[in-house]
């Protein structure tokens, strides 16, 4: 019941003219696949171009990495909401642990982004999970509770029903060691827990859970059997477009 979503998350990789060739390739490879929601995050500047390329192309969607909360105005050097609805964009990527470690983003900065990307109806993507000491610490559940608590606080149920969270464990995130399906889906099921306890039994059921973290075609179909794994958001293994579609095709196969 909750469909399954793919994003690729570009980082600041790709030129317009990459993004160009990104799509002729993509979008052939992946047909008339329509089981899984696919949505591209490049980064701002190759945004239009690619929003552009996405006009036939029915039902992959358009996501941004980042904005700021403000409404137009003097903040020099930022994006906001209203600016990302104009190229289309439906997702905004918050909180990822990319900005979290080298920008300063607190929970509280990320909460003001997700309450501001629900009021101009963009959906946020997001990304919460543990660094490496923190697992070894046995803290995963201590840091997912406070991140889910502070970066989602004043949201009401239905906002969270719109909001796709990102389990991204910081350890394998661009480092080829991925969690394993177990892993994952016990920090999926915490984490639906956690929202259930805070928002209800229907907001937990119906808001969907991605994982990311050294995704790949390879590992793709193990990991979206879990019951909580209800999609995955790709960063480097986005890149290459054959892979990429490859890894929503993996998905579509383990919806049989
Ligand atoms: P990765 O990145 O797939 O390269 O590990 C995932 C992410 O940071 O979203």
């Amino acid at each position: 019941m909750r469909k399954k979503i793919i994003a690729a998350n570009w980082k600041m990789n790709m030129t317009i003219g990459e993004t160009e060739a990104f799509f002729g390739t993509f979008l052939r490879e992946l047909g008339d696949e329509r089981k899984v929601e696919v949505v591209i995050v490049p980064p701002f500047l190759a945004i239009a171009k690619a929003s552009e390329l996405l006009r036939s192309a029915q039902g992959v969607k358009l996501g941004a990495q980042n904005m700021h909360w403000e409404k137009p105005g003097a903040f020099t050097g930022e994006v906001c909401a209203a600016m990302l609805r104009d190229v289309f964009c439906n997702y905004v990527v918050l909180g990822h642990s990319e900005r979290r470690t080298y920008f300063g983003e607190t929970d509280a900065i990320v909460n003001k982004k997700v309450l501001a990307a629900h009021a101009n109806t963009l959906r946020p993507i997001l990304c919460i999970g543990e660094t490496l000491a923190e697992r070894d610490g046995g803290l995963v559940e201590k840091v997912l509770d406070t991140q889910i608590r502070g970066s989602m606080a004043g949201l009401t149920a239905e906002q969270v029903e719109e909001t796709v969270i990102a389990y991204e464990p910081v350890w394998a995130i661009g480092t080829g060691r991925t969690a394993t399906p177990q892993q994952a889906q016990d920090a999926h099921a915490f984490i639906r827990k956690t929202v259930a306890e805070i928002w209800g039994q229907a907001a937990a059921d119906k808001v969907r859970i991605q994982y990311g973290g050294s995704v790949k075609p390879a590992n793709t179909a193990e990991l979206m059997s879990q019951p909580d794994i209800d999609g995955a958001l790709v960063g480097g293994a986005s890149l290459d477009p054959r892979g990429f579609a490859e890894i929503v095709h993996n998905t579509a196969r383990v919806l049989g």
